[in-house]
């Protein structure tokens, strides 16, 4: 039978997501989750939404979002493409900017796992770029990739690197930069202006994390009309669907709501950091709506573990960087708390 299977399909293991608990109830930490609701404008448009346009296929360019995207940040909606999450868009980067057979793919370790497992879909060689002791990074000499994805901030490890560093390396990098800003609206800033000025940069958001949408699956790039038009010749003709187009246009209309919801998980974020200290946990600076995290005397795996047994998920990445640190989704202060608890007692054990 694995015959008919592409030998590449056959080969890769497939990429693995975070646990999403059915039944059983569970303090949910592990997948970058929002812990508030969306936008009250969003439950006023599901309200109103009529089932019979559901007979219809959905707008192909999702004019009203990208209108309302490019508006935003202020460039042409030529310059936006919307896509099926952020993944569909990295995946269409691949598909539309790495030559079959010859070109490569760069992105540091660790970063983003879904990179390398869209490489080995595509068949591309990646060129992945090892972090330093600290995760920060520098490009070996005369580096060159068809494309590089630069996780800003970095995820897992919550870490922004300085913007003229980035600024720098888009300059000077021969390829086209993806700058995969899923986290940016919980950082200090953002690399937008570098794919509204340069003409190989482009950005990409999602509506997955600070705007409490991960169940919609809406995400967008940002960048040269002419990168963004190969991206949407190939894309899938209908791929954000009539309601995800709704709700998403209606999120996007609320920005306070949005930034209000971050603001929230930055002060849960860095009260949940200095108790995690207290603890003797090693904490990085995060610029995201997740901790990476080094337990005490006690090994991060052991650690997941226990806590999946009490009721709380969190994410391990096992493997040589990082298979001693956990990465903590921040929730509510009652799931921080409850958490922060529970790491106590079962370090105290
Ligand atoms: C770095 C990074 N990029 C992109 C994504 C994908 O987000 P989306 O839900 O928009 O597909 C994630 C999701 O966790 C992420 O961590």
């Amino acid at each position: 039978m694995s015959d008919y299977i592409r030998k590449s399909i056959r080969q890769i293991a497939g990429y693995v997501p975070g646990e999403q608990p059915h039944g059983e109830s569970f303090i949910k930490l592990n997948t970058n989750e929002n812990p508030y609701p969306p936008s009250p404008s969003v439950s006023r448009v599901m309200s109103k939404l009529d089932p019979s346009s559901l007979r219809l296929y959905p707008d192909p360019a999702s004019h009203g979002l990208c209108d309302a995207i490019a508006g935003i940040h202020g460039c042409n909606p030529e310059q936006v493409l919307t896509g099926n999450g952020s993944d569909e868009i990295l995946s269409l980067c691949i598909r539309a900017f790495v030559e079959r057979g010859s070109g490569t793919v760069g992105y540091f370790d660790p970063s983003y796992s879904l990179y390398p497992v869209l490489c080995a879909i595509e068949e591309a060689e990646t060129l992945p770029v090892a972090l330093g002791p600290e995760f920060e990074w520098t490009m070996p000499d005369s580096y060159a990739a068809s494309i590089f994805f630069m996780t800003y901030p970095n995820a897992p490890t919550g870490i922004q690197y300085r913007k003229s560093l980035v600024r720098d390396f888009c300059e000077t990098f021969p390829g086209v930069v993806v700058i995969d800003e899923a986290y940016v609206d919980f950082a200090a800033e953002d690399a937008m202006e570098l794919a509204l000025a340069m003409d190989r940069v482009i950005v990409t958001r999602t509506l997955s994390k600070s705007y409490s949408l991960a169940g919609i699956r809406l995400g967008y790039a940002v960048g040269p009309a002419p990168l963004i038009n190969a991206m949407y010749k190939i894309k899938d003709i209908y791929n954000i669907n009539r309601i995800t187009q709704e709700i998403g246009l209606a999120a996007l209309s609320d920005q306070d709501y949005m930034r209000d919801i971050v603001n929230r998980i930055k002060a849960t974020r860095e009260r949940t950091a200095n108790i995690m200290r207290e603890m003797e946990f090693m904490v990085y600076p995060s610029d995201t709506n997740f901790l990476w995290v080094k337990p005490p005397r006690i090994s991060a795996a052991t650690l997941f573990e226990s806590l999946r047994e009490e009721k709380i998920l969190v994410r391990y990445f096992p493997g040589k960087r990082t298979g001693n640190f956990l990465r903590i989704t921040i929730g509510s202060d009652d799931e921080m708390d409850a958490f922060a608890n529970t790491v106590e007692r079962i370090i105290k054990r």
